[in-house]
């Protein structure tokens, strides 16, 4: 597989060096050389495989011949333990639930098999840190992604009182390959203390830096797998109705749809869903790119107003000479988020904010004979305090939360010091 540069087409890259690199020259996104398409046939085949099998077979059409097809199934059958089922709302709406796995949202499926692939692309006794700061999720997904590889060791900067204890929980009680420090400042803090690592050339050789960051294209490839798991769980009548609406922030995920959509999954249109944050809604309507000021909501995991992965968006609209014009689109405030949770509620669906504001764009534009599915992205007991207060009900946490609930923390303490990171980066 050959990907290149978006800001200089002629940076072009292997599969594994783009894994292992992440971002191209002048923080540019890769983008596939070639975009493969199934035939028909192929895709109706594919439908009645497993989702891993079926997701060896997708993978294995962009990244070719890099990596040997049975090697690609032993580690999406590591990465996709966990499944993506499509949940029924109403007769012609259903979820597709992506928060069944380790942490509880869709990232586990990116997360995880960009962990394998890393791991896959470095050599053998090649030792890898990754290094990363989180505001809370992120956190989560990429410790239990790496959690228990040999030649990975993990270590995640957190600003110390400023993320949930539940999150906390979450990825500070493993121990193992992952390593926490709760850092004594604020998110910004922690992720300049990240820079500056990466920044220090020494460092990085001397215990092999990488970052698992969330434009990585494996990332992104392992998305693409779970739009076919949704479409596989539609009766025939629905699959050729089918359209598709994605809680979106930085557009990953609307990416991975159309990308789907390419290698020719049925899909007959996709809604592009944000909250308040709706530099792509305007730009859709009017045709002008004016991000505003981020603004707080409900949907925080949202709240992006110049979204990192919407050059790939263009870029395949351009490729594929679709257009834009045929990009369903909408912004939810938060008032209309609270209310169509209670509505989704009230149709017996518990769901969370991120997941709503898809709903409730899908439930307005869907049109006569249309079949829709919103992307549940995360469960809602990660958002237990909002919901709970929108709703006037307690919900229970599942398992992988409960679990943790009473572990003791494993954290170290930390001043917002880069030698203080340093020395224990250099010999914890
Ligand atoms: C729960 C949830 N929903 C939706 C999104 C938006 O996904 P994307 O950034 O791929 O558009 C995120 C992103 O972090 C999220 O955490």
């Amino acid at each position: 597989m050959k990907l290149y540069n978006l800001k200089d087409h002629n940076e072009q890259v292997s599969f594994s060096q783009a894994v292992k690199q992440g971002l191209g020259k002048q923080q540019g996104l890769f983008f596939p050389l070639e975009l493969p398409e199934f035939e028909l046939t192929d895709i109706d085949e594919m439908l009645d495989m497993d989702f891993v099998s079926r997701s060896s077979k997708i993978l294995s059409a962009f990244i070719g011949d890099e990596i040997a097809p049975h090697q690609l199934h032993e580690r999406l059958k590591s990465a996709f333990t966990f499944p993506a089922p499509v949940t029924k709302v109403t007769d012609d709406i259903s979820s597709l639930e992506l928060f069944h796995g380790p942490t509880l949202a869709f990232k586990d499926f990116g997360g995880r098999f960009m962990a394998q692939m890393l791991s896959w692309a470095s050599e053998a006794d090649e030792k890898i840190t990754i290094l990363t700061a989180t505001s809370g999720d992120t956190g989560a997904a990429v410790a239990h992604a790496f959690y228990g590889m040999d030649n990975v060791r993990v270590v995640i900067l957190y600003p110390q009182g400023k993320i949930s204890p539940l999150q906390e929980k979450l990825f500070c009680t493993l121990g193992g390959n992952i390593q926490t420090i709760a850092i004594d400042g604020d998110f910004d803090a922690c992720q300049a203390l990240v820079k500056q690592a990466f920044d220090d050339q020494l460092l990085k050789k001397a215990i092999g830096l990488n970052s698992a960051n969330s434009i990585n294209i494996s990332r992104l490839l392992a998305q693409i797998c779970y739009y076919f798991e949704a479409v596989a769980q539609l009766p025939q009548e629905k699959r050729n109705q089918l359209v598709i609406s994605v809680p979106s922030g930085n557009f990953g995920d609307l990416t991975a749809g159309l990308l789907a959509k390419s290698l020719g999954l049925p899909v007959k249109r996709f809604i592009a869903a944000t909250n308040t944050n709706d530099t792509v809604p305007r730009f859709l309507a009017e045709g002008e790119w004016r991000p505003n000021a981020t603004v707080a909501t409900l949907s925080n995991a949202m709240d992006v107003s110049q979204p990192n992965n919407w050059p790939r968006v263009e870029e395949i609209f351009r490729r594929k000479t679709w257009r834009l014009t045929d990009l369903g689109y909408g912004a939810v405030d938060d008032e209309t988020t609270k209310t169509t949770l209670r509505e989704l509620a009230s149709l017996g669906y518990i769901s969370e904010p991120h997941a709503a504001i898809a709903y409730r764009l899908l439930r307005d534009q869907l049109q006569e004979g249309e079949f829709g599915l919103f992307l549940g992205t995360a469960h809602p007991a990660k958002f237990k305090e909002s919901v709970e207060a929108i709703l006037g009900q307690t919900l229970s946490l599942p398992e992988a939360l409960a679990e943790r609930a009473n572990l003791p923390l494993l954290s170290h303490q930390m001043a917002a010091n880069f030698a203080e990171l340093r020395a224990f980066l250099l010999h914890k």
